[in-house]
């Protein structure tokens, strides 16, 4: 095995949970256990309603904070609708993008992920790119294909600086919030996929460097197989992010399977 490129990215995903004070007080746990998970990119994505609680209570700490969606224009009349730049001056360095959640109860497609990814990294915001295919696809045989629409569709404009400044996340839809979570070699093999297609789009240094995160039930029981695998640099976590022993395990097994390596 080749190796990682880089520590372990852990992302906690935090979807419409928690009020202010249990926000705060996660986000204190995980900027606490920071340290001790270094080189471990830690990345907390709370709704827009904490960011600002969340952002100060990570201030000075190893730890990222980022938004679960934006909206593609800077400002203007779009009632209920969040900004790059908003979300920029709330203290955001990375913003959640095409969530298989966004498309499946809020209509988002392709063509609008895209239109997202672009206005995020025109706000100077990392965006975190999910893919991923239903359950029907993956047993009819069209994971590859799937994937290689959304990538295409969504991202298919975006020049090679622009792609070094994604985060990658595969998150198979049929192992969200399901406890289902795709195997090692599962999840390796398209993870292997995305990077063959970076690097036919944008060459050998751009896809080696590529940060290609998995997500889709994972908890500090499965987190060292599946970062076993090459291609797989860390985890975006969902319900395993809402306690601090969680997030924090899951970065501590991914941690101990990178540091193997060395
Ligand atoms: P779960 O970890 O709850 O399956 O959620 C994964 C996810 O959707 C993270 O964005």
């Amino acid at each position: 095995m080749a190796g990682h490129a880089r520590g372990p990215f852990v992302a906690g995903n935090w979807k419409m949970n928690l009020t202010l004070a249990g926000a705060v007080d996660l986000a204190r746990k995980v900027a606490a256990a920071g340290p001790e998970l270094r080189p471990c990119d830690l990345l907390l994505i709370p709704p827009f309603t904490s960011l600002g609680a969340v952002g100060a209570a990570l201030a000075g700490s190893d730890v990222a904070l980022g938004a679960q969606d934006l909206f593609w224009e800077d400002a203007g009349a779009f009632t209920g609708e969040v900004s790059g730049p908003m979300l920029r001056d709330a203290g955001c360095a990375y913003v959640l993008v095409g969530h298989s959640e966004r498309r499946l109860h809020f209509g988002e497609t392709d063509e609008t992920v895209g239109r997202r990814a672009r206005a995020a990294l025109k706000a100077g915001l990392r965006p975190v790119v999910c893919v991923g295919e239903v359950l029907e696809e993956r047993e009819g045989g069209r994971t590859m294909a799937r994937i290689d629409d959304q990538i295409a569709r969504g991202l298919g404009a975006l020049s090679r600086d622009e792609i070094e400044r994604l985060v990658w996340a595969y998150e198979p839809v049929w192992a969200i919030g399901t406890g289902r979570t795709a195997s090692p070699a599962q999840a390796g093999e398209v993870h292997a996929h995305i990077r063959r297609r970076i690097e036919e789009g944008y060459g050998k240094a751009t896809a080696s460097c590529a940060i290609i995160l998995y997500g889709g039930s994972v908890k500090p029981a499965n987190s060292y197989p599946l970062f076993k695998e090459e291609n797989i640099d860390g985890f975006l976590v969902g319900g395993a992010s809402l306690e601090a022993e969680g997030f924090i395990g899951i970065a501590r097994e991914a941690l101990r399977a990178y540091r193997e390596e060395k």
